[in-house]
């Protein structure tokens, strides 16, 4: 038996209860109208869940990746879209900063950013390359007293709402990704446009857009870490964005078998609620038993991330097995709902639009298999 210590217990009851009182109530609604839910989110500000496992000295709530893990499940189940906002701001922007950049650049860009003010992206992708993250055409060209940068970033998520940005920009082609460094840019600022809005199937209430960056100026102190260090930045990122993707698509699954479990046991068919039926119950014990092994992997990366070691193959193994989880999951809740589960009146085909997006962003799940694979060659090679 896995116990949870009184302190991950406790968060775990409060994010239960904000997300069952404040966000599942009103995640339909935010989906249908593709409308942010500042005011939810802002309910996480309060609970400290902007910066999890960011020191306090730094703004942060000082918990760590278990509790960051914990937190994000809870808070997906209630609503996705808001998880994934909390998520890209916790694993994508505040980690790498806290990470990498020096004392003096953390008070402008950690410090509002964890305790909850201000909101953070992270742009790699382009339009051009998305898996192959180490092709970027974004270029950051050294003028002396400044840097200017140009391209385009794509599907950056918070785009739209973000205060600042982590991007990812090439000083020298040749260097392929030992040329690319990061660079953290302030949002609005002269030069960056956003694009347009994108229409997307699921987490319709979070924000996704182009970065288009022309002649984008930015002070000379605005590189995070070393320059060519970019790269690794990202994929070191990754490996903690990924633990938050994967308890993103627990929290979805647990609301869809909730759901389903919910609708099984009153919906009667054939004289009986049709939790009675062996169809229902062979389902339902798939989804549950799929939904704790892809948590114990995703509780397993993270409290490999807090012991300091490399979590690179255990963090794509949980992103891998809580996204398909989540899709399964979801898809079969919609069987047991059957036509009540194709139409917008019960939660089900939301989590299923929901849980879809988990085994795209942050690395599919194919680039999931070829880090893992990667890493069980590497064992035996
Ligand atoms: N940690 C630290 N370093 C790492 C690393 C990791 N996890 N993975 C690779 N590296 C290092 C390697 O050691 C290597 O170092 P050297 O140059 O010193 O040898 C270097 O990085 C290059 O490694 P590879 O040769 O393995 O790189 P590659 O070009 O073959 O790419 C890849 C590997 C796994 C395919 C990688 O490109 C990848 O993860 N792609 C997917 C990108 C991705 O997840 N994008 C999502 C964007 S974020 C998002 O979704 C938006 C959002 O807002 C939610």
């Amino acid at each position: 038996m896995f116990e949870l210590s009184e302190t991950h217990d406790m968060l775990r009851s409060t994010c239960r209860a904000l997300a069952d009182k404040e966000l599942a109530p009103k995640a339909a609604e935010c989906d249908r109208e593709h409308r942010y839910p500042k005011e939810q989110v802002q309910k996480l500000v309060e609970l400290g869940l902007m910066g999890v496992a960011v020191p306090e000295e730094w703004g942060g709530t000082g918990l760590d990746n278990l509790a960051y893990a914990i937190a994000m499940e809870e808070i997906s189940r209630g609503c996705a879209s808001t998880g994934v906002i909390m998520s890209v701001n916790n694993s994508l922007y505040c980690d790498p900063v806290s990470k990498y950049a020096t004392d003096a650049q953390k008070e402008t860009w950690l410090k509002p950013f964890a305790s909850g003010e201000k909101l953070g992206c992270f742009a790699l992708s382009e339009p051009g390359n998305g898996s192959d993250a180490g092709a970027a055409r974004t270029v950051a060209e050294d003028k002396g007293d400044h840097w200017l940068l140009n391209g385009t970033k794509s599907w950056i998520t918070n785009g739209y709402e973000a205060d600042a940005a982590i991007v990812f920009a090439t000083t020298d082609r040749a260097l392929k990704h030992k040329g690319i460094s990061a660079f953290l840019v302030p949002m609005p600022t002269p030069g960056l446009s956003l694009g347009k809005k994108e229409d997307k199937l699921g987490i319709r209430a979070s924000s996704t857009c182009n970065l288009i960056f022309e002649d984008c100026k930015l002070p000379k102190d605005s590189m995070l870490g070393e320059p060519g260090f970019g790269f690794k930045i990202a994929m070191g990122t990754l490996d903690g964005g990924r633990i938050g993707i994967a308890s993103q698509a627990l929290g979805i699954a647990q609301a869809a078998l909730d759901a389903a479990t919910g609708y099984a046991l009153e919906r009667q068919a054939f004289g009986a609620p049709i939790a009675k039926l062996q169809a229902i119950q062979f389902k339902l014990a798939d989804m549950a038993t799929r939904l704790e092994a892809a948590r114990l992997l995703t509780w397993r990366a993270a409290m490999l991330k807090d012991q300091g070691g490399r979590y690179t193959k255990e963090a794509a193994m949980a992103k891998l097995a809580a996204s398909e989880t989540s899709t399964f999951v979801a898809h079969q809740a919609i069987q047991i709902f059957g036509g009540n589960g194709y139409v917008t009146e019960y939660p089900v085909e939301r989590h299923y639009r929901d849980a879809r997006i988990t085994e795209i962003y942050e690395g599919t799940s194919e680039i999931q298999r070829l880090v893992i694979a990667g890493q069980v060659l590497k064992a035996y090679g």
